[in-house]
């Protein structure tokens, strides 16, 4: 099963979670200061009506508190530069997904961004990553497919599975690469509203065994998959999905959920799941359709 992609409920005959082989836990967390940060031009629905708005001082701020409740919760954070005139490069999850491979070889896939003013981004985190030990692949020359790396691509906690989202800013054909470059097989997950533009948007893993959605993003046979894969599943409310973007949370070790402030419902629903709840004021960001997960990229091995 290491490099299968699982499309629909009818291929998991055979399927179980408990036989995925483990996978560590992310190791620490890379992040990007938000020197450059900006919104310029409209590339997903949070945008519209903020262009021009962020406030600097206070998003600075903002960042600066995330980056303590990481450390907090006992997630080392590594920094990359910012470049100036990369305004997204603050969301680290994009550019790139990171992961080991069976026998700890740490791996970085780099994206292929959508929109060609974030395809600058994946240059500097090529360089990060080869500073720092990781071998780094990319996708095969010549294809029009894109992919924007853990915004969609996200790790089973604990697990060697991913769960691989497109219809916005990834397309599926790419997932193929994805499970030859972990070696870990996919499921895949179809996104059908803009709002939940990528898979972080309204997917999040909180551990194990549960698993936080928004399930108006999906099509019916991705919620199936999702049903009968996870054991838990807890829905955020339209008011947490969109107003606080709670499932962009940020879930450490499956035992502290780093996420927006004021996502009552969520964080609710984690309290009861027995996680540490650490709200964050990210509003600067979500003015710009990121919060605390795509803020940073998990870092493994
Ligand atoms: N403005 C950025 C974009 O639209 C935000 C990316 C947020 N990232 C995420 N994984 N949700 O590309």
């Amino acid at each position: 099963m290491s490099a299968r992609i699982y499309r629909s409920i009818h291929d998991l005959q055979g399927f179980s979670l408990k036989n995925c082989p483990p996978m560590p836990q992310p190791s620490g967390v890379l992040m990007c200061a938000p020197d450059h940060y900006q919104v310029l031009a409209v590339k997903n629905p949070y945008m519209s009506g903020h262009v021009g708005t962020v406030d600097h001082a206070k998003a600075r701020r903002q960042w600066e508190a995330l980056r303590e409740a990481f450390d907090a919760a006992g997630c080392p954070v590594s920094l990359i530069d910012p470049a100036p005139g990369l305004e997204d490069m603050v969301f680290c999850a994009n550019s790139s997904l990171a992961g080991t491979r069976p026998d700890g070889e740490k791996v970085a896939l780099l994206s292929s961004m959508r929109h060609p003013s974030r395809r600058r981004e994946v240059a500097s985190f090529e360089r990060w990553y080869g500073e720092h030990g990781y071998r780094v692949l990319k996708l095969k020359a010549g294809g029009h497919a894109t992919f924007e790396g853990s915004g969609d691509a996200v790790w089973h906690p604990g697990k060697r599975l991913i769960w691989g989202g497109f219809g916005f800013r990834s397309d599926p054909e790419i997932y193929e690469q994805v499970a030859k470059a972990f070696h870990a097989p996919v499921v895949l997950l179809k996104l059908v509203n803009e709002r939940f533009y990528h898979l972080d948007t309204c997917f999040c893993p909180l551990t194990p065994e549960a698993v936080l959605i928004h399930p108006a993003a999906f099509d019916a046979a991705s919620l199936e998959l999702i049903l009968k894969i996870f054991p838990i599943v807890v829905t955020a409310t339209e008011h947490d999905a969109v107003g606080k973007m709670a499932c962009n949370a940020a879930v450490v070790n499956s035992r502290t959920a780093i996420l927006q402030k004021g996502a009552t419902t969520v964080s609710n629903h984690m309290h009861a799941l027995g996680l540490g709840v650490c709200e964050v004021d990210t509003s600067e960001f979500i003015k710009s359709g990121g919060s605390a997960y795509c803020m940073k990229q998990y870092l493994f091995g």
